[in-house]
């Protein structure tokens, strides 16, 4: 009907990780830094460490799947790709994830970068393309593997994950507000040239940053007549380490003129924290598996306001308020992301920096890597420059597993 309010939102959401982690038990029995700086310093106990089988492609298509499987693809007319950590210049990851899947022809596929902003910048262009015509969705993947030099003050929070959300009219999860607060600065506070596999960064530039973005971002959403602080349920912030979070808090309590004590910081942030204080930083998916982790949490919110705030090094932030969809407890995953969790082999640190140092060859060589992934689709290897992808045996069907190297 003309006029009709057609709310649009995240229907289903879901993650996915690697088979492999790292603790930072075993980190700082070789780094020689006190096991407490990562536990309370930076709020980390392991981080995801791919398999040589596994990339950001391999996670995408695993998380992608469990969303297809439930709600077919039909309806999806867009598949939007974020990461910052791009296996090709030119090519969409999500390319690789449509074979893979055995996706109809009749969807646009996008790759999108802007740090860890991407998969929120995904966010508001779709649920933009489903408010145009209600009968669409639009499926986004946020894929990304963290990866800072052995002995830099980036290494205990590398990281690695993939998040998958379907956006659609009549959400089950929540409901995205159409009013969000936006701030954007050139800063030079965290990057990865073309030619490096691991990024650089100014540590206390970035903290100072995403801090700065942070209360612009508010500033912002505040004068746009977004939900005043005291609505707001709770708040999920990347997080690329999860004491970030806490700092963030406690920047926007004060920045409102709100008590904020340590211990109620923590209290309110512990339910967001669960999966990333785990996992480590997965860039453009840390947001929403906080999000995740918030709806999966005890806490009841049907009908709660809550906070998402998104920033991505460079920088470009935003912050956005949604209400949680009354009974959407019974469309969540749980269970398939506590198992993902805590299903990961634990590695020594040795293995850790083999795997660290080991890479794909560069000069167009063949290169098949051996079969290690325990996830429905592995990377073969590479040959003629081409990666190819492959469903394994614990694929869920109906998946169109590609017969030779993607074009
Ligand atoms: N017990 C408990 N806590 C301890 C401790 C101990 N034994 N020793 C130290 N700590 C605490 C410190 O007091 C400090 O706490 P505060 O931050 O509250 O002061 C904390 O541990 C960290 O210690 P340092 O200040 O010594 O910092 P560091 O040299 O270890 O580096 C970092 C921290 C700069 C964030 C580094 O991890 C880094 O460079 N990370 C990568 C960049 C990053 O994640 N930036 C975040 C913003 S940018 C962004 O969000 C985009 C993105 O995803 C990258």
């Amino acid at each position: 009907m003309p006029g009709e309010h057609v709310p649009v939102g995240i229907h289903d959401l879901t993650f996915t990780t690697t088979s492999l982690q790292l603790t930072h038990t075993e980190l700082a029995r070789h780094t020689g830094v006190p096991t407490a700086k990562y536990h309370q310093g930076i709020g980390q106990r392991a981080m995801s460490i791919p398999a040589p089988d596994e990339d950001i492609v391999t996670m995408a298509a695993h998380a992608a799947a469990a969303v297809v499987d439930r709600h077919g693809a039909d309806r999806i007319r867009t598949l939007l790709f974020a990461t910052e950590t791009s296996i090709d210049q030119a090519k969409a990851g999500g390319l690789y994830v449509h074979s893979l899947l055995g996706l109809p022809p009749h969807l646009r596929v996008v790759e999108l970068k802007q740090a860890c902003y991407g998969a929120t910048a995904a966010l508001q262009f779709a649920t933009a393309l489903v408010h145009r015509d209600p009968d669409q969705q639009v499926l986004v993947l946020a894929s990304d593997i963290a990866r800072y030099d052995p002995g830099s003050p980036g290494e205990p929070t590398q990281g690695a994950a993939a998040a998958a959300f379907l956006v659609s009219a009549h959400p089950a999860l929540l409901e995205i507000h159409p009013s969000s607060g936006l701030f954007t600065r050139e800063v030079m506070d965290f990057w990865r040239p073309n030619y490096r596999t691991t990024a650089l960064v100014d540590g206390r530039a970035s903290v100072n940053a995403y801090l700065d973005a942070l209360t612009g971002a508010w500033n912002d959403h505040q004068a746009r007549g977004g939900a005043p602080i005291q609505k707001i349920h709770t708040i999920c912030y990347h997080q690329p380490f999860t004491r970030m979070a806490h700092k963030a808090h406690h920047h926007l309590l004060q920045h409102a003129g709100l008590p904020a004590g340590p211990q109620d910081i923590a209290a309110a942030l512990a339910p967001t924290t669960a999966y990333n204080e785990q996992l480590g930083n997965s860039y453009t998916a840390s947001l929403y598996i906080a999000l995740a982790a918030l709806l999966d949490s005890d806490t009841p919110l049907d009908g709660e306001t809550v906070g998402l705030f998104s920033y991505g090094s460079g920088s470009v932030a935003e912050f956005l308020t949604a209400t949680i969809r009354p009974g959407y407890r019974q469309h969540l995953r749980t269970d398939a992301h506590r198992v993902a969790v805590t299903h990961r082999r634990p590695v020594t640190y040795e293995a850790y920096r083999t795997l660290h140092t080991t890479t794909l060859p560069t000069d167009g060589s063949t290169h098949a890597t051996p079969t290690r992934t325990p996830g429905p689709y592995r990377l073969a290897g590479i040959d003629g420059h081409r990666r190819r992808y492959e469903a394994t045996t614990s694929a869920p069907g109906p998946v169109t597993a590609p017969s030779g190297p993607p074009q």
